[in-house]
C-alpha cells in the first residue's frame, strides 16, 4: 500500500496559461532585464496597486520588495526588527515555519493559544493581556494556516485598537492564503486598516492563491526604512529573484482574480468531500474553515490518554501513517492531537485517504 500524503502545504495546480505563455515569451527574445536587488519596478508596482490604505499615504513600490519566497520575505522582516531576546507573540494554532524562522533571527516566540470552542477567536482582551514590554512582533496569519479561520474586517479592526496603543510593537500579517476564501467576505488586508505609527508589516507570495509552486517567489509590504533595511540584507546575502520567476508572478499579479476564481472553483468538490467526511466523527470539526485548503480537525478523542499531549500525538500521526495516510501533526503547529488535512490534492486520493482514515477514527 503506497503511502497518500495530505500533509504538503503545497497543492496540486498547474500555473495559469497566460503566466507561461509571458514566460515563454521572454525566454524567446532572450536576453533577460537586469533586476534591482528589491525586484522588478513593474512587479513592484503593480503589487502595491492592490493595496488601498484607509486614513494613510498610497502604498507605493518604495514599500515593497520581492524576496525569494514568503518564508524569505518573513525571514528578512524579522530580521530588520528584532533585536536580541525580543519576543513575538504567536498565536497558535500557527504555521509550523514561525518557530524557527523567529529563532534564526534571534527572537523568542510567545504562543498565545486560542481555542476551538470559539472558533479560534482572538480577542482584544487576551491580546492586551498577552503583550509584555518585551513585545516587539505579533504575528498573524490571515487566513490562518492551519486552522483556515479567517478574520474579518470587525474582528481585526479590534486588535488594531490594542496594538495602536503600543507604538513600539510591529504586527506581522501573512497573507500567503488571501485568494483562498470561500466565505462570501473577502480577506481583509492589514494594509486597508489605518496604520498612524507605521507599525504595519505584510508578506505574500504565490505559491498558494496564485499556484506558481516551485516558482520560489513571495513580496514584503512594509514603511520604506523597513523595506530598506530588507533590500540591504537581501543584497548582502543574495540578490534579486530570478527575472523569469518576476515575470512570472508579475502575469499572475495580474490575471489574480481569475486564477483566484479558477482555484477556487477546482478546489469546491474535494473541500466539501472531505468536510463531509470529518462531519462524521463527533465533535471533530466544529466550524467550517474559511479559507486555505486545510481542515483541523480535533482529533483529541483519539489520544492515549496515559501520554503527554505531545507524544500522543505523534503517536496518533504515527498511526495514521500505518494505514498510509500522511497528515501533519498539529503539535508542530502548537496544537497536539489536531491534524492538518490538505485536500489540494486528485480526488482518488483524496477518496481512498479518506477511506482509510475511517478505518482508524471511528
Ligand atoms: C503561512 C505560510 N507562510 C509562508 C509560507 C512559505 O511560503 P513560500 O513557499 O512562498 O516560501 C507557507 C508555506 O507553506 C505558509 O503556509
Amino acid at each position: 500500500m503506497s503511502p497518500i500524503s495530505l500533509a504538503s502545504g503545497y497543492g496540486n495546480f498547474l500555473p495559469a496559461s497566460e503566466v507561461t505563455s509571458r514566460v515563454v515569451n521572454l525566454l524567446h527574445v532572450g536576453r533577460l532585464p537586469v533586476s534591482p536587488v528589491e525586484g522588478l519596478l513593474a512587479l513592484r508596482e503593480a503589487l502595491a496597486a492592490n493595496y488601498h490604505q484607509q486614513d494613510g499615504p498610497p502604498i507605493t513600490p518604495f514599500n515593497v520588495v520581492v524576496t525569494p519566497g514568503t518564508k524569505a520575505a518573513l525571514f528578512a522582516l524579522l530580521c530588520a526588527v528584532l533585536h536580541p531576546g525580543d519576543e513575538v507573540l504567536l498565536p497558535t494554532p500557527n504555521w509550523f515555519g514561525f518557530w524557527e524562522l523567529v529563532e534564526r533571527a534571534g527572537g523568542v516566540v510567545r504562543e498565545l493559544p486560542l481555542s476551538v470552542a470559539n472558533n479560534h477567536a482572538l480577542t482584544p482582551e487576551s491580546l492586551q493581556a498577552a503583550i509584555t514590554p518585551r513585545t516587539r512582533v505579533l504575528i498573524f496569519t490571515n487566513p490562518n494556516n492551519p486552522t483556515g479561520r479567517i478574520y474579518q474586517r470587525a474582528e481585526v479592526e479590534a486588535l488594531l485598537t490594542v496594538t495602536r496603543q503600543h507604538p513600539r510593537l510591529f504586527v506581522l500579517s501573512d497573507e500567503i492564503y488571501d485568494g483562498i476564501c470561500f466565505n462570501s467576505e473577502s480577506v481583509p488586508s492589514l494594509l486597508s486598516f489605518p496604520d498612524p505609527n507605521n507599525q504595519h508589516l505584510v508578506v505574500n507570495g504565490f505559491s498558494k492563491s496564485l499556484t506558481l509552486l516551485g516558482w520560489n517567489i513571495g513580496y514584503l509590504v512594509a514603511p520604506p526604512a523597513v523595506a530598506r533595511a530588507c533590500t540591504r540584507q537581501q543584497f548582502a546575502t543574495g540578490g534579486a529573484v530570478a527575472v523569469p520567476s518576476q515575470i512570472a508572478a508579475l502575469a499572475a499579479t495580474e490575471a489574480r482574480t481569475s486564477i483566484t476564481t479558477t482555484l477556487r472553483q477546482q478546489l469546491l468538490a474535494n473541500r466539501q468531500r472531505l468536510l463531509d467526511f470529518l462531519a462524521t466523527l463527533p465533535g471533530a470539526l466544529p466550524y467550517a474553515p474559511g479559507g486555505t485548503y486545510y481542515a483541523f480537525p480535533d482529533l483529541r478523542a483519539f489520544l492515549a490518554p496515559d501520554l503527554a499531549p505531545a507524544e500522543a500525538s505523534a503517536q496518533l500521526t504515527a498511526k495514521l501513517k500505518a494505514v498510509g495516510v500522511v497528515v501533519v501533526d498539529g503539535a508542530t503547529c502548537g496544537a497536539p492531537g489536531f491534524a492538518r488535512l490538505s485536500y489540494a490534492v486528485p480526488v482518488a486520493e483524496l477518496t481512498e485517504a479518506i477511506r482509510r482514515l475511517a478505518a482508524v477514527l471511528q
